[in-house]
């Protein structure tokens, strides 16, 4: 399912990512707090378990997350979102998927990955600030099942109908959360109006 997180905050820190004159320090700060706010939509329906707390006052029956959280940024760009989200969750475990999109074919090309151990049990969040053709995203899902992932969320900060359409296709089981669903690909794939390359404007790298 799509979830798109249209929200004042969201959309406002967006704009300043979008602006092609925000400096590399704006763009990776903004992008940091969106992944926070977003992590704070992500993470309504992680499950709970009944804890028994004692308080100053008595005894109490609560409630505490019951799965562990694990984060795949996919690099480079992923790792500009993986501060935010773990501000709210310091106890996710962090996995790495290396993509790069080859430029005349747009197809991903695996170059590294590393996961910790227990993706069967935990909620695991994709994370890439950018769904284009969505060749990536389904790539590093792909990954994440062949590794025993089966509670699987693709966090991205700007998506098009094209990449929404494949990862809904490929991985139906698979919920997309978006902080904008923009209008289409160029004819280079870049997404308009998008923000550019996300990993050559985190890294400063052109
Ligand atoms: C960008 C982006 C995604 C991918 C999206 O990465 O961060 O991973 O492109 O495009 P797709 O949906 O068409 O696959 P890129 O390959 O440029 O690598 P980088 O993060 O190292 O800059
Ligand atoms: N990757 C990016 O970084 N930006 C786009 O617009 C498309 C793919």
């Amino acid at each position: 399912m799509l979830h798109v997180l249209n929200h004042p905050l969201i959309t406002h820190k967006l704009a300043i990512m979008r602006d092609q004159n925000t400096s590399t320090k704006d763009f990776r700060q903004n992008l940091d707090e969106i992944a926070g706010l977003m992590a704070y939509e992500v993470t309504r329906d992680l499950p709970t378990k009944s804890v028994t707390v004692t308080t100053p006052i008595r005894e109490c029956v609560t409630e505490q997350i019951s799965k562990d959280v694990v984060l795949v940024p996919i690099l480079r760009a992923g790792l500009g979102m993986v501060n935010g989200i773990l501000n709210l969750i310091p106890t996710a475990k962090v996995g790495h998927v290396g993509l790069y999109r080859d430029e005349e074919t747009l197809l991903p090309h695996e170059y590294f990955a590393k996961y910790p151990k227990n993706l069967e049990d935990a909620v695991v969040m994709v994370v890439d600030p950018m769904l284009a053709t969505g060749g990536s995203a389904d790539a590093a899902i792909t990954l994440v099942k062949s590794r025993g992932a089966k509670q699987i969320k693709l966090v991205c900060l700007v998506g098009v109908p094209e990449g929404v359409r494949l990862i809904e296709k490929n991985h139906p089981d698979v919920d997309i959360y978006l902080a904008a669903l923009d209008e289409k690909l160029n004819e280079v794939g870049y997404i308009v109006p998008g923000l550019g390359d996300a990993g050559d404007r985190i890294f400063g790298t052109k």
